[in-house]
């Protein structure tokens, strides 16, 4: 078995909306590397909590169900202690709540191990707030990727409106800067560039020609290749 710390990992961290989960997964499928969608799992806790009655302020009872929790993710299927969450955890509300138990150290501690679990050969592409800085910090590339939070509330908008759902736009702006104050705020693990990551503003910027800068900064840095 080979050693998990030298299978290549490609870290894309930054705001909710910033695309930064469609470039993750357009990267890994060009790659054919591995994917850790860890706001997934924030997710998935924060959805948990909810269903069990468990106060999201209470920081040793969330860590310790969340500890506890088989997740899996297979065939495109997210679920939890056999309980398919995978439309649940996309919700506007479950996105808050993640980011309330992600504030949590107990809580980001249980879902540390479970996260480098997922660097396994050929490579692995991780997505989130703290890839880059906590989680992968040997990263042989590390993104960050930034958008206006009008930008990434116009997205969302057209995303939600696309599926059918009534939603208002400035209520999302809310949402969205809600959000980036707790999760850039937040003591431990915020929200911030790693010092050697390559900092992107996609608020201009077609999905296409940010996928394109990141595979040609992969292979300048010899990965995947
Ligand atoms: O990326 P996504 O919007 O699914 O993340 C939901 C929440 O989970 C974020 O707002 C953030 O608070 C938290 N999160 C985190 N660290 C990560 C990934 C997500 O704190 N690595």
């Amino acid at each position: 078995m080979s050693d998990p710390e030298v299978v290549a990992v490609i870290a894309i961290d930054g705001p909710s909306g910033s695309g930064k989960g469609t470039l993750a997964v357009r990267v890994a499928a060009a790659l054919g590397w591995h994917l850790l969608d860890s706001g997934a799992l924030y997710r998935i806790v924060g959805a948990m909590a909810v269903r069990r009655g468990i106060d999201l302020a209470d920081e040793a009872a969330v860590a310790a169900m969340a500890g506890a929790l088989a997740i899996s993710f297979e065939s495109g299927r997210i679920s939890a202690d056999g309980l398919d969450l995978t439309d649940e955890i996309r919700t506007e509300d479950t996105g808050v709540h993640a980011s309330e138990v992600a504030a949590l150290p107990a809580v980001r501690s249980a879902v540390f191990d479970l996260q480098r679990s997922f660097r396994k050969p050929p490579g692995l592409v991780a997505d989130g707030r703290d890839m880059g800085t906590v989680v992968f910090p040997d990263a042989g590339l590390k993104i960050f990727l930034d958008a206006s939070a009008e930008e990434r509330a116009e997205r969302r908008y057209k995303q939600l409106k696309n599926k059918g759902l009534s939603v208002s736009l400035p209520g999302l702006l809310a949402q969205i800067q809600e959000r980036d104050a707790r999760d850039r705020g937040r003591a431990i693990a915020p929200l911030k560039p790693a010092p050697d990551a390559l900092v992107i503003d996609s608020t201009s910027m077609s999905i296409e020609k940010v996928f394109d800068m990141v595979m040609d900064a992969a292979r300048e840095r010899g990965l995947g290749s």
